[in-house]
């Protein structure tokens, strides 16, 4: 199965593709992600995102469709996929649509998440992750269960990104609404597109989403 989460900055795609991941062992493929890896490493991809990432801008179409063809090609053909911050723009949507055709696969389910736009301002600047193993954490809606330590690996570090301050959260909002909500028609046009409200508790959203990849 091969699914999008679709949703602006902090809508809790990141969130839901890792509960995905370990409930369905389905990979999560995170444009976001791969380019903060890629800043990182100081690789030439890397060089070229970072200026543009800090701003809130989008990397080119020609880069991260790039990054996604070559990640797909690394995964069995039979390992399902949760696209996660990606496609962003129309040119990306038709690139994924030859991506994913060359690969043999196909979409099964956009899912969009609903979220209330002031509320994600919040939710952006509480959060932080774990510097070790990457997992996910919030100062008011999830805490780690001992302060200071993971849940998940026991690291110490943790780590707060770049562009999660609110001026860049509300240019990378203006590029959701600009750029990203208007790629919606063309999968609602095939009947794939499923809506989930964001804003509910975590648990509910993952169980909504649950819900429609299983058809219920
Ligand atoms: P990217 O990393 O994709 O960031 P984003 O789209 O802005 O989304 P976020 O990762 O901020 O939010 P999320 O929806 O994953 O939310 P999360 O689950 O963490 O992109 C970053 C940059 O890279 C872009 O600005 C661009 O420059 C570049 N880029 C990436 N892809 C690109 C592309 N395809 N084309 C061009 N450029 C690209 O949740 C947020 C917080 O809320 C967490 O703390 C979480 O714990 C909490 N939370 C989650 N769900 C809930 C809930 N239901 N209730 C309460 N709290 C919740
Ligand atoms: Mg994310």
């Amino acid at each position: 199965m091969n699914i999008i989460l679709l949703g602006p900055p902090g809508a809790g795609k990141g969130t839901q593709a890792s509960r995905l991941e370990e409930t369905r062992g389905m990979v999560q493929l995170s444009t976001g992600d791969m380019l903060r890896a890629a800043v990182k490493a100081g690789t030439p991809v890397g060089l070229k995102a970072k200026a543009v990432m800090d701003a809130g801008e989008l990397v080119s179409d020609e880069i991260v469709s790039g990054i996604i063809g070559d990640r797909l090609d690394e995964l069995g053909a039979g390992t399902g996929v949760i696209f996660d911050g990606y496609p962003r723009t129309a040119p990306q949507a038709e690139s994924l649509d030859a991506i994913l055709t060359e690969r043999g696969r196909s979409l099964d389910h956009v899912i969009e998440l609903a979220v209330d736009e002031d509320a994600l301002v919040e939710r952006i600047t509480g959060r932080f992750t774990c510097a070790t193993c990457g997992e996910g954490y919030h100062d008011s809606f999830k805490q780690p269960k001992i302060s200071g330590v993971c849940d998940k690996c026991g690291g110490t570090e943790f780590k707060r990104r770049p562009d999660d301050n609110e001026e860049t959260v509300r240019t990378r909002m203006a590029e959701y609404r600009a750029k990203t909500a208007p790629i919606l028609p063309i999968y609602e046009a095939r009947g794939i597109v499923s809506r989930v409200d964001g804003m509910a508790d975590m648990n509910d959203v993952a169980q909504a989403i649950t819900a429609i990849l299983d058809g219920r």
